[in-house]
């Protein structure tokens, strides 16, 4: 069976455990519990073939005191996470980004991830500026809910498939 690692990083409560949970459980996290370190196993079928996704969710203050060697380390593949309704963690990816290019290369395989698409009146990153990032990254990026349930398996499909390829 194939088995990948996947790391999922971006800022403090921006949903990075709810987009895991509710990927793998399908369960909503309404309670803020901010995480230490998770590791979930999920067996997916993706392309009518099977794999077994190690995906090691981390904790958001990170950012701020440098981010874990470590926790890249061990990344085949990278689903970076920001907020719809937080510009400040879209900036956020740019500094865990670099960090990713400096340890794996350029042709990593990531994934972007807009979270909360649900808060529509409080959003703060347009649509607009969410097309202006795939230009100027050159990676996918999907808005997405968990509380909804939109979008949450495209991210991590896509990212299953970039690994593949490798
Ligand atoms: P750290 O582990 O501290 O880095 O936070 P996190 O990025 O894992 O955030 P978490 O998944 O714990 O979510 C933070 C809060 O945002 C929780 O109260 C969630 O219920 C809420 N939340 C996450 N995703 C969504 C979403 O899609 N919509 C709405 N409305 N709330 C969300
Ligand atoms: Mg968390």
């Amino acid at each position: 069976l194939d088995t990948f690692n996947a790391v999922v990083l971006g800022a403090g409560g921006v949903g990075k455990s709810a987009l895991t949970v509710r990927w793998g459980r399908n369960e909503f996290l309404e309670q803020y519990n901010p995480t230490i370190e998770e590791e979930y196993r999920c067996d997916a079928e993706i392309d009518h073939e099977r794999c077994l996704l190690n995906i090691l969710d981390t904790p958001g203050t990170e950012q701020f005191t440098g981010l874990n060697e470590g926790h890249i380390k061990f990344g085949q593949g990278f689903i970076l996470v920001f907020s719809l309704i937080d510009e400040s963690s879209l900036r956020a990816l740019d500094l865990i980004r670099h960090q990713i290019y400096q340890t794996k290369g350029m042709d990593v395989p990531i994934v972007i991830v807009g979270t909360k698409m649900d808060l529509a009146h409080e959003r703060e990153v347009s649509r607009a500026a969410v097309q202006d990032l795939v230009q100027r990254w050159g990676h996918p990026v999907y808005e997405t809910s968990a509380k909804r349930n939109w979008h949450v398996s495209d991210p991590f499909e896509d990212l299953v498939r970039q690994m593949r390829k490798r």
